[in-house]
């Protein structure tokens, strides 16, 4: 008892003694904790916050495998007490500062990420449960789509650094319906790679180069949503949103090995988006498997007051019961599926890709497709020609349309016009990499003069080029989709706002993955999932990086 007596008066007494504190303080579980026990001195002691939700952890639980976690997985281990979406949100963030200087697929998180998590966690205990399907489920989103909170909202470029948006995108609205936590802003292609040819894909002066987890791929993440394939691909994330027109999704989703669907435009809302044209731009899902893919379209798509007459055409193509319900490993069955054999599955004979696709194509006839091979689009060769199809001709008339009033709606912004953004270029030639790069497209479009004869008669020729290539194909060989891998023949979809769902099919000697696309018309978007879904169940290909 002495010796403790005077333990106190040479630690703590000294100590307010010799600095004449009148106090002093602590956090728990430090060893003036116990000193302070020891003298039996007063204490009092105030919460200022968590590092984890009290609760929850289910001891007699396996710890939860945030590897490869599935969305379903998540929402099971939430359900069981194994797993809050603090901690995985927490997960996720720690995976971002460990990976991210490497792969460049995040701009910005999200620093309410966590207070978004904790509350999500105390709706799923509390008496009203959760909100909605996504509740808790953080998810990354490509730096084009608005969110109106701490996160910019910038399309990679520092034109639009400090830019305060009026309001969250349409499908950002739906998610925090549904409960999802906003993980953070994705890296992307700057400008959706619609400033200059030059510019590598992947790549922004905000985000810097995106790389590939697979090292095969390195630098060559293909765009322009590659921040949303790298993210998911490295397991920073389960699932993600990018945007796409001429394979943004599809393409960065086919060479890191993940999961995208590019649904028919109109589908899920554009509100918000920094668009390039407002009849083709869609947004879509991006995730490992096609069952999350589809659990996060379900989210988003639907009608949406600010973009009401495609939403309002599309609302129909959503089937009673979501996406998920056409989920089935027997989605192969009596399908019809057109493969465009020529270019798009040429490879060397004896090549891995030759064997991979030969030994699918098997799969899915065993499996009861039907497979009608050698297909080739009429007039494929100006259909697959930006130029001469009518799409480079609208595309810069619209993107000067649709951008300009994009930065006119802003709350405020350093840009309010592309005549503005063409400025800050010229004037921030470093870190725009201007001598690299230029902003030819740009400039093409800034000399546009809104929808003219020759813009009209663009028009017009894509829509006829969209009815003899796709739709004539589609009725007269009476396909369910068409095949192909990744390559030019996006612009064949492109030119329709025609969905496209690829999943990850395989990997070059080298390691390359590539992915397999089936496509339709206008509204296919769930015949493609169930299709894409039993293609996913049969071959299994996905390897992680
Ligand atoms: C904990 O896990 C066990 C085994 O899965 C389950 O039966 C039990 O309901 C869980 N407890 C809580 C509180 O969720
Ligand atoms: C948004 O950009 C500003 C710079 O304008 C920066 O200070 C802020 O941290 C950014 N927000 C986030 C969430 O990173
Ligand atoms: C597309 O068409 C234009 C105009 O006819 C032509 O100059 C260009 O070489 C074509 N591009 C390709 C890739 O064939």
């Amino acid at each position: 008892m002495r010796k403790m007596a005077q333990l106190c008066r040479e630690g703590i007494e000294d100590l307010m003694k010799e600095k004449s504190l009148n106090a002093f303080i602590f956090s728990l579980y430090s060893s003036s904790h116990v000193s302070a026990a020891l003298g039996g001195y007063p204490l009092i002691s105030v919460p200022i916050g968590y590092n984890r939700l009290p609760a929850a952890a289910n001891a007699s639980q396996a710890p939860f495998e945030f590897e490869e976690a599935t969305v379903a997985g998540i929402q099971a281990a939430f359900k069981d007490g194994s797993l809050t979406s603090y901690q995985l949100v927490q997960h996720y963030l720690n995976q971002i500062a460990a990976l991210n200087p490497k792969l460049n697929a995040v701009i910005e998180v999200n620093p309410d990420a966590l207070d978004a998590a904790s509350q999500a966690d105390r709706r799923r205990s509390s008496a009203g449960g959760p909100i909605g399907h996504f509740d808790g489920i953080p998810v990354l989103v490509k730096d084009s789509i608005s969110t109106r909170d701490k996160l910019n909202t910038t399309s990679g470029s520092l034109a639009l650094l400090g830019s305060v948006v009026p309001r969250d995108a349409g499908v950002i609205k739906r998610l925090r319906d549904a409960g999802a936590v906003i993980l953070g802003k994705a890296s992307m292609s700057e400008w959706d790679h619609f400033r200059s040819l030059e510019a590598p894909q992947g790549w922004s002066p905000r985000g810097g180069q995106g790389r590939s987890p697979y090292p095969a791929v390195g630098n060559h993440p293909c765009g322009t949503s590659s921040g949303s394939a790298i993210a998911v691909a490295a397991n920073l994330v389960a699932v993600s949103l990018g945007t796409d027109l001429f394979g943004s999704i599809t393409c960065p989703a086919g060479t890191n090995s993940v999961v995208g669907i590019k649904p028919t435009s109109g589908l899920t809302s554009r509100s918000g988006i920094v668009p390039i044209s407002p009849r083709l731009d869609t947004v879509g899902p991006m995730a490992r498997t096609v069952e999350d893919a589809a659990a996060l379209l379900d989210v988003i798509a639907g009608y949406d007051p600010l973009d009401a007459k495609m939403t309002k055409a599309a609302a129909g193509f959503i089937p009673s019961g979501g996406f998920r319900r056409l989920l089935n490993p027997g989605g192969l069955s009596g399908k019809r599926l057109g493969i465009m054999r020529h270019p798009y599955f040429d490879f060397p004979s004896g090549s891995t890709e030759e064997k991979t696709f030969a030994s699918h194509f098997g799969t899915m006839k065993l499996k009861g497709a039907e497979l009608i091979d050698n297909l080739r689009l009429k007039k494929e060769r100006v259909i697959q020609n930006y130029t001469t199809s009518g799409q480079s001709t609208v595309l810069l008339a619209e993107f000067k349309i649709s951008v300009n009033a994009y930065l006119k709606h802003l709350v405020s912004s350093p840009s309010r016009s592309l005549a503005d953004v063409i400025a800050f270029n010229k004037r921030h030639p470093v870190e725009e990499k201007m001598s690299e790069f230029g902003q030819q497209i740009f400039l093409a479009s800034e000399e546009t003069k809104g929808i003219g004869a020759a813009e009209k008669a663009a028009i017009k020729r894509m829509e006829e080029l969209s009815e003899e290539g796709m739709h004539k194909l589609m009725k007269e060989k009476r396909l369910d989709a068409v095949l192909f891998t990744l390559s030019n023949f996006l612009f064949a979809t492109s030119i329709g706002g025609f969905p496209v769902v690829t999943v990850p099919a395989g990997y070059s000697s080298s390691g390359e993955p590539f992915g397999i696309c089936f496509a339709g018309l206008r509204g296919s978007d769930s015949t493609l999932i169930e299709i894409a879904y039993a293609f996913e169940q049969a071959t299994n290909a996905r390897k992680k990086p």
